[in-house]
């Protein structure tokens, strides 16, 4: 009886011990956990830094990794092998007659002491990534941060997503091992919208949804996933007309698809009488003879006051550069009526714009120009000092956040070519936001051939035109 005695008194000072050790144990592994998570977390900010040694340093990561598991995994067993000797000793305790009430007391709460330390590591162990999740994530044909299309429902986004490994695991032509296909980070905050995108037959017609496609473009789910349907197209297509015609003639109406629009032909959308039939900025765009044939032959109205116009020619743009400029980008929303009159001076424009409430994009192409369908959340496809001109007109307007005016100009200032010029057409805005966005055009430094601030009529002098021709210089010691 002694004995037993003796041996649970033993117990029990171990017992009362053992829950420090297991504590201090607790804190270390907590923190070390906590690490280890971080890494996980950051792994592109860690793989950038040591690039050079990535192998070797993921490698590291991953055998500590390993070992951490597997120390937090003997933790666990032991604690459990505590509690269940615990619970033992408290079953031969209770069963002897003479146990004492306060041992046993002391022991349930150290059961229950054990069994909140057991389930805080246990939390910390689900957090930590399991040993195949570490490989994966640190393998570099893996996405970081897990997989992306584990966000998405759809098979098909899945699909699209997944970085797809070159046959024969070699690299290829381009110098990788595998094509990643990419899509706008915002895509994940609309998650409902792109799976309603991307539900479609492999092989079927797809729904009649641009407008779906443009909505989630213009709020940042772009690039898009591509498609594995076929996109619907007018129902019967005529061919073009010649370009000597094409260019100042409505086109064919069966060419596009009305559906989605409020006009359902180009009469329509050109006449004067029909009330809000397109883009507000852009409701005579359509009209070629009489609003649009004038722009850029001439000179426009001369204000009064400043004896000055913030329409300028074309002509007097180009002979800025005689035969110099060839080729340009035109950030506009429009039909394309600058594109066809520089492509009349022998001048290539491309012209980007979106379907905002009319066909646009229909429209240029029909008219033999080129169009872009480009949002302005996206960098130019085109490369570095490129571009002989870039032409903006109704569309960077007194609503445009400054900053990101300043990363537009940025990516338009890579693109253009010393000597190559950004012409600002018109650009209006409040008063009183004039000097904010001069202060971003004239960050660029550029030479200005044409700098003009000319009030605005229509709308009780709040607002302003400003109009420049600027001047890209060589930057040759940079
Ligand atoms: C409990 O008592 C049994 C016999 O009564 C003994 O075999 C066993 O080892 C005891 N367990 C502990 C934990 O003391
Ligand atoms: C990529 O390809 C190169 C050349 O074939 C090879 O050395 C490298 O191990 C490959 N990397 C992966 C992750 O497959
Ligand atoms: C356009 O060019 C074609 C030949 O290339 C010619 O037959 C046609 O008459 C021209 N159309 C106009 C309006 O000049
Ligand atoms: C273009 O506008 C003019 C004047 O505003 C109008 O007379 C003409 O009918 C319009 N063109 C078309 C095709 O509707
Ligand atoms: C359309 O244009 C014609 C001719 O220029 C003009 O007489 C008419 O008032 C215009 N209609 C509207 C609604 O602007
Ligand atoms: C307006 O400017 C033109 C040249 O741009 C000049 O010939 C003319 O005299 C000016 N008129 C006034 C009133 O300043
Ligand atoms: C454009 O090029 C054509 C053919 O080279 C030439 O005949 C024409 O004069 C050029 N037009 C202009 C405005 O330079």
């Amino acid at each position: 009886m002694g004995k037993t005695n003796v041996l649970s008194k033993i117990r029990t000072f171990n017992g009362v011990n053992r829950p420090i050790y297991v504590l201090a144990g607790l804190a270390f592994l907590i923190s070390v956990a906590t690490l280890a998570k971080f890494n996980y977390i950051t792994p592109l900010r860690f793989s950038d830094r040591f690039c050079n040694y990535h192998g070797s340093f993921d490698g590291d990561n991953y055998i500590i990794g390993s070992q951490m598991r597997k120390t937090i995994e003997t933790a666990i067993f032991k604690i459990h092998q505590e509690m269940d000797d615990l619970k033992a000793l408290e079953a031969n305790s209770s069963s002897a007659p003479s146990s004492v009430s306060s041992a046993s007391g002391s022991m349930f709460r150290h059961v229950a002491f054990l069994a909140d330390v057991l389930s805080l590591v246990q939390s910390v162990h689900m957090d930590l990534p399991s040993f195949e999740e570490r490989f994966v994530a640190d393998h570099p044909l893996k996405q970081q941060n897990g997989d992306p299309g584990e966000h998405f429902m759809r098979e098909e986004i899945k699909k699209y997503i997944k970085i797809k490994p070159n046959r024969l695991g070699k690299q290829n032509f381009m110098g990788a091992n595998g094509t990643f296909t990419s899509i706008g980070h915002a895509c994940f905050a609309m998650k409902k919208d792109l799976e309603e995108y991307m539900d479609y037959d492999v092989g079927e017609i797809c729904n009649d949804d641009w407008r779906l496609a443009q909505k989630l473009m213009v709020h940042g789910c772009d690039p898009l996933p591509r498609r594995r349907c076929f996109s619907r197209g007018p129902q019967l297509y005529h061919k073009p007309f010649p370009i000597n015609e094409s260019l100042w003639k409505l086109p064919d109406n069966r060419n596009v698809r009305w559906g989605q629009y409020k006009c359902k032909n180009f009469a329509c959308l050109a006449s004067n009488t029909t009330a809000r039939k397109g883009f507000f900025k852009c409701t005579d765009c359509f009209n070629l003879t009489h609003h649009e044939s004038p722009r850029w032959l001439n000179r426009g109205e001369i204000d009064p006051e400043t004896n000055q116009t913030a329409d300028f020619s074309i002509a007097e743009v180009l002979e800025i550069k005689p035969g110099e400029i060839r080729i340009g980008l035109d950030f506009s929303i429009g039909t394309g009526t600058f594109a066809a009159r520089m492509r009349e001076q022998n001048v290539t424009i491309v012209s980007a714009t979106i379907n905002l409430g009319a066909p646009f994009n229909e429209m240029i192409a029909l008219r033999g120009l080129v169009p872009l369908y480009l949002t302005v959340n996206q960098r130019l496809p085109f490369f570095d000092s490129t571009l002989d001109m870039i032409h903006t007109t109704r569309f960077l307007d007194g609503w445009i956040d400054l900053i990101l005016l300043d990363f537009v100009l940025y990516d338009w200032d890579r693109v253009l070519r010393p000597g190559g010029l950004l012409w600002i057409d018109g650009f209006f805005c409040l008063k009183e936001d004039l000097s904010d966005y001069m202060e971003a055009f004239k960050a660029l430094r550029y030479r200005r051939h044409k700098w003009v601030v000319v009030p605005k009529k229509d709308k009780d002098d709040k607002e302003v035109f400003f109009s420049a021709v600027l001047e890209k210089p060589p930057r040759p010691f940079r």
